[in-house]
């Protein structure tokens, strides 16, 4: 048991050739250092953002993963032992580490957090009261400044981020708009989880959809970018708010998305269009475990899960996720993985 598994980035992936460009390896456990934690991962998080890392750009807010690492990103298990006062064998915790069967991280570095036992599924600590929760939280009410009875839009609204995002506006009284990419995923953005209307992109044309809507668009939590968004400026209400989470559409693209086409209508429309980062809220030690547990508690938000088992199907989880397969939360559960 001194063996560990880990996915190892080896080139620049082209569009969703992930298994050309990442490889599964294994090494001697690593000792732990002064200060550092290893934690034996039960579950890996599939974030969009990660594939941007993957990337060579350098203009993100992340740099690009250095070539031979191993590939980084969210885990979720068990301390197996510790030489940081904060915590200890046993202790279930999340932070960000790599994909691997155990990762040996700096706790400040890594966003090392104990969870909660009281949450009655463990993976929930990645979804509704994980960071996509903390994202969706952080960029409707205090990026944006939501406001009960406003008409809000969401992209990718069956993903993990949006999933949540939306029901965080149904929560504060808002009118919901979900745009998908899939007729079930439409039905059960309206059907469980409140939204009043949900948009097929694939199907249905955006622009048209969304000009019926009275009184236009007061709040559009981004997650796309592109063609979307282009369909969604000219139906902003005036002085209504973009916060811009994600441009998935443009993740694997080497320099990003050009646009936006409609750009003139931050003008015409007097919009404010923001970028929303978690980090830089952490940073300042904003916590928003609290309010998101407290609907969690009551029945009012709630994730799906699209999960995976086994080390040697990470490329295949997360590329369902970039292709839009999933509903919910991409995880992989590699509890039990050959070490
Ligand atoms: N800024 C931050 O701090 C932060 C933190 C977390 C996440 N995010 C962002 O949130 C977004 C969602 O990430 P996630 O990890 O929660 O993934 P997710 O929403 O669970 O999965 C991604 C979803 O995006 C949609 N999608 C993929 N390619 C698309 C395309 N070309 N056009 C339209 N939709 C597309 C797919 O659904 P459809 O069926 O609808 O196509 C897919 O299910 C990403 O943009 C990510 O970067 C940002």
């Amino acid at each position: 048991m001194n063996e560990y598994r880990y996915w190892r980035l080896n080139s620049r992936p082209l569009g969703h050739d992930y298994s050309s460009a990442l490889s599964l390896e294994s090494g001697d456990l690593p000792s732990v250092g002064d200060g550092q934690v290893l934690v034996r991962a039960d579950y890996l998080s599939m974030d969009a953002g990660v594939r941007v890392w993957m990337s060579a750009r350098e203009d993100s807010y992340s740099p690009p993963i250095p070539l031979g690492t191993p590939m980084q990103g969210q885990f979720l298990g068990p301390v197996m032992e510790s030489r940081a006062a904060a915590f200890k064998p046993g202790d279930m915790v999340r932070g960000f580490g790599h994909w691997a069967t155990h990762s040996l991280v700096d706790p400040v570095q890594s966003g090392l957090t104990l969870l909660d036992p009281s949450v009655r599924d463990i993976r929930d600590h990645f979804g509704p009261l994980g960071l996509n929760g903390w994202t969706a939280y952080c960029g409707l009410i205090d990026v944006l400044g939501l406001k009960g009875g406003e008409t809000v839009l969401v992209s990718a609204a069956a993903g993990a981020t949006g999933s949540i995002a939306c029901q965080i506006a149904r929560n504060m009284g808002c009118r919901v708009v979900a745009i998908a990419g899939s007729d079930e995923k439409c039905a059960w953005l309206t059907g469980t989880l409140g939204a009043d209307i949900a948009i097929n992109y694939k199907k249905q044309k955006v622009g048209d959809e969304l000009a019926k809507i009275k009184g236009g668009i007061d709040v559009y939590f981004e997650n796309v970018g592109g063609e979307l968004l282009d369909a969604v400026f000219p139906n902003m209400a005036h002085y209504g708010r973009i916060g811009i989470c994600g441009l998935i559409a443009g993740y694997t693209s080497s320099h990003g998305l050009p646009g936006p086409a409609r750009f003139d209508q931050i003008l015409m429309k007097r919009l404010t269009v923001k970028g929303i980062f978690l980090p830089d809220f952490l940073a300042r030690g904003v916590n928003y475990y609290a309010p998101l547990k407290k609907w969690y508690d009551e029945n009012k938000l709630a994730g799906d899960f699209d999960e995976i088992r086994g080390m040697n199907h990470v490329l295949l989880a997360f590329e369902r996720l970039m292709r839009g397969q999933n509903q919910g939360k991409v995880l992989v559960d590699v509890r039990g993985s050959s070490y």
